[in-house]
Order: C-alpha cells, then sequence, then structure tokens
C-alpha cells in the first residue's frame, strides 16, 4: 500500500520511517515533509502546505493511497479529516469537532468536568474582571491558559495572584475570547499517547517530554527538547488505571456527543505524589518528540494498528508487540531557539552509519542536494539500549558528530532515568 503524511517535523519523519518498516506499506508521500523525508529510500515529498486539503486531496487521489495520516494539529482541527473523508479518502485522526479536545481548552476542560476525568478544576472567563476577581478568591499559584492553540506558549504558571493578573490582562489584551483558570496541580508530567477507532483505546507506551530550553529544565517553553520511553513514572498497572479511567471514558464521552474520535488521543498528564493521574491537557495527534522515542519500540506494524482503527476493528487487535529496550531522543536546535534564530546553515554528518536514529525535523535539501537548517527544532537522535544509560550514550555519541553552525542540544535529556 502506500499512504501519504501530512506534516513536516521529525513526528512526520518517524511516522514515514516506521511506516516504511511494514512489508505491507511500498511508498510513503510526505507533504511536504522535510530533508529526512526526502532522502528516505520509498519516500517522496510533495509540494503544498499542510492546510491545502484540496491538493492534499488530489495527491492522495493520484498516488492511490490507502490513508492518509496527519501530524500536526492546525489541520486536523481546520476540519482536514471531513473534507478528504467526502472524498471517500480515509484519514487517520479525528474530525473538526473531535480536535476542540485540543484546540478549544474550555471545551476539553467541560468534557472531563461533565464526565469526572480527574483534571484541575478551572473555571473559564471572557472578561478579565471576573476573572481576575476568581483568581484573587482562590489564591496562587494558580494556572491561566489562553483558549484555542497557542502551539505551548498560551500558558502561564503562576506564583502570584499578581503574575495571574498580569497574564489575564495580556492575554484578554491581544484579543483571546475565552480564558481558563485553573487550579496548578503538583507532580511530575507524563505523556500517554493511545490509538482509538472511536470505541476501543490502545495506549502506547508512556513517555517523558523535556519542553523547557535549559538544562535541569529551565528557560522557555520549546516543542520538547528530547523525549524517553517507556517511562518508568507509569508502571503497567497505572497504565491501565489510566485507561480505566481516563483515556476509555473520554473515547466513551466524545462518542455519546456522536462525535467519530478516530486517530490519537494524547493525554498530557501530571502524576501527583499520592501517585493519581491527572489531566493537564489533551491533544489530538502524536506528540513530538514524543514520536521519535515510542515508535523504533514498536514492534506490530503500525500500519495494521492504523487500518484496524480505520475499520473499527481495534478491539480484534492482538496486543501491541513492543521492544523490550528503552529509547531515549535528543533533539538539537538552531542557536536562539525557541525565540529567533537563523536558518539555511549546512549540516553535515547526519547519513553516516550511527548506532541512532537520526529523525529530521526542521531540514531541508537545496537543489544541489545540501542539507540545510530551516527550523528552529532542526533534528532528533534517537539511542535505544537496554537501559536508558546506554540509550542516551548512543543518542548522545551519534548527535556529538551531527554539525551545523549554532547547533544547540541539552546534555541532560533523560536525566530523571539514567544513573
Ligand atoms: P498545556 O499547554 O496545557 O500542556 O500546558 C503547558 C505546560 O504548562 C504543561 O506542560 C505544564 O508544565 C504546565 N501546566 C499546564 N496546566 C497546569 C496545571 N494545571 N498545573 C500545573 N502546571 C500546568
Ligand atoms: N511534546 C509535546 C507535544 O507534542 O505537544
Amino acid at each position: 500500500m502506500n499512504v501519504l503524511v501530512v506534516g513536516s517535523g521529525g513526528r512526520e519523519h518517524t511516522l514515514a520511517w516506521k511506516l516504511l518498516q511494514s512489508p505491507n506499506v511500498e511508498n510513503v508521500f510526505c507533504v511536504p515533509g522535510n530533508g529526512g523525508t526526502a532522502l528516505l529510500p520509498h519516500c517522496q515529498n510533495l509540494p503544498a502546505t499542510e492546510e491545502d486539503f484540496s491538493k492534499i486531496g488530489q495527491y492522495a487521489k493520484e498516488k492511490a493511497v490507502a490513508f492518509v495520516i496527519v501530524g500536526p494539529e492546525l489541520p486536523l482541527a481546520k476540519g482536514i479529516r471531513d473534507f478528504l473523508e467526502q472524498q471517500n479518502i480515509p484519514v487517520f485522526g479525528p474530525t473538526e469537532t473531535g480536535a476542540q479536545i485540543e484546540a478549544s481548552k474550555w471545551w476539553a476542560k467541560a468534557l472531563m468536568q461533565d464526565v469526572g476525568i480527574p483534571t484541575a478544576v478551572g473555571e473559564t472567563f471572557t472578561d478579565a474582571e471576573t476573572a481576575k476577581a476568581y483568581v484573587t478568591q482562590q489564591g496562587a499559584p494558580i494556572v491561566v491558559k489562553a483558549d484555542g492553540l497557542a502551539a505551548g506558549k498560551g500558558v502561564t504558571v503562576a506564583e502570584t495572584v499578581e503574575s495571574a493578573h498580569t497574564a489575564i490582562e495580556g492575554l484578554f489584551a491581544a484579543d483571546t475570547e475565552q480564558v481558563v483558570v485553573e487550579e496548578c496541580l503538583v507532580g511530575e508530567e507524563v505523556s500517554v499517547l493511545a490509538l482509538t477507532d472511536g470505541i476501543t483505546v490502545r495506549p502506547l507506551l508512556p513517555a517523558q517530554d523535556h519542553k523547557r530550553i535549559g538544562e535541569g529544565d529551565t528557560g522557555g517553553n520549546t516543542g520538547g527538547m528530547g523525549a524517553y520511553a517507556p517511562a518508568p513514572l507509569l508502571s503497567a498497572e497505572r497504565l491501565a488505571q489510566v485507561t480505566e479511567t481516563i483515556l476509555q471514558p473520554t473515547v466513551d464521552a466524545l462518542r455519546d456527543r456522536a462525535i467519530d474520535y478516530q486517530g490519537v488521543l494524547y493525554a498530557g498528564l501530571i502524576v501527583t505524589p499520592e501517585g493519581d493521574s491527572k489531566v493537564l491537557e489533551f491533544n489530538c495527534r502524536f506528540g513530538d518528540p514524543e514520536t521519535q522515542a515510542i515508535l523504533p519500540l514498536l514492534e506490530t506494524p503500525l500500519d495494521e494498528v492504523i487500518m484496524a482503527c480505520l475499520e473499527k476493528r481495534l478491539h480484534e487487535l492482538p496486543p501491541l508487540k513492543w521492544s523490550s529496550q528503552k529509547a531515549l531522543c535528543v533533539v538539537a536546535a538552531s542557536q536562539g531557539y525557541p525565540g529567533s534564530y537563523e536558518k539555511g546553515k549546512e549540516i553535515t554528518g547526519t547519513t553516516q552509519d550511527w548506532d541512532a536514529f537520526v529523525f529530521h525535523a526542521g531540514t531541508r535539501l537545496d537543489a544541489e542536494g545540501h542539507l540545510l537548517t530551516s527550523g528552529g527544532r532542526v533534528l532528533g537522535v534517537t539511542g535505544l539500549g537496554d537501559d536508558f544509560d546506554q540509550a542516551a550514550e548512543k543518542a548522545y555519541s551519534a548527535i556529538a558528530q551531527i554539525k551545523f553552525s549554532g547547533c544547540y542540544y541539552r546534555s541532560d535529556i533523560g536525566y530523571r532515568v539514567r544513573s
């Protein structure tokens, strides 16, 4: 079969690579893809933006793809599945309505509160004065979030009432229509990505990512500077609990609301010191860079799981097969990221035979075949090992040999699980 992948990051390179490992998958087409997907055998980039649904539909038909898999949230929130399904093109990912679970924090919060999914207590506001009064009444620390997609930048964890007030004023001044104010949860964060056909859920191995730019998880928020799986924070027993108390009731609630939620349900959880898991946020897609750590461990062919979701027979699928190894992914970014940075730096060393996987993110090939940086997060290197020390050693020895001007990466990815 042929498959079309929408997106251009490390997550999409990983999806394309994983799909091509399956004996059933002949060719993968990426719209628009990156330098890594351009270099991957049996993979081809096709030019169009990820929001050009008609072009994507045209490519899907021309290339006779079995399905389209969507990496980023924006096309999902804009209804790519609804659009392509009208042309009988199967899409792995939720409908526009279902994608609100990520695209609207108040919608997600209302759903969770209705069903009793464990999450931070919170309220939604449409004006600054009422929101500020609520903050004054609740006290700090408290969390202020913009409704809508903000690429991780719309959240303030305020240590004082004053800083929460400032954040609220800033959001409304920037024309945010709704602001969610919620209880500040304390604990360690973990991501559980589950695949679902809208009825059954199958969690993947839990992963942890490092969102901050600086060592020791300090500094500004980024898309993610590294990740590792399986996160020991969630034992098999706790993961089963997450499925029972969070993932399954959420999918059931979506179905009760006549939403055909098929695709990835990604729960960003906080595990409290008491061991309870609570939802910080839901995403409607694969995580980046969690995918770069999780998928190399998956032994069941990915297309088989996706086809089972598309055909609503996930309950028939045998348990997913996983490698017993550990995976750790380190992201190399352009100097200056997550602020402003330069592009167009030549990258060398990616094509050598490393004992690690090099997943491209912000890279492109120029007309002469040079590999150049083209984004903030440039690439991620995933090492596998019998333990996290070995996985880290493999990822770090490879990334140290990959060069571009202004290359920055954290040296402490996985510090919680390394000795
Ligand atoms: P979100 O975009 O909702 O995932 O928020 C981004 C980050 O803000 C999360 O990864 C957490 O580190 C932090 N955060 C969000 N909500 C809360 C909360 N209720 N309590 C504590 N930290 C939070
Ligand atoms: N790594 C966080 C995310 O994909 O949202």
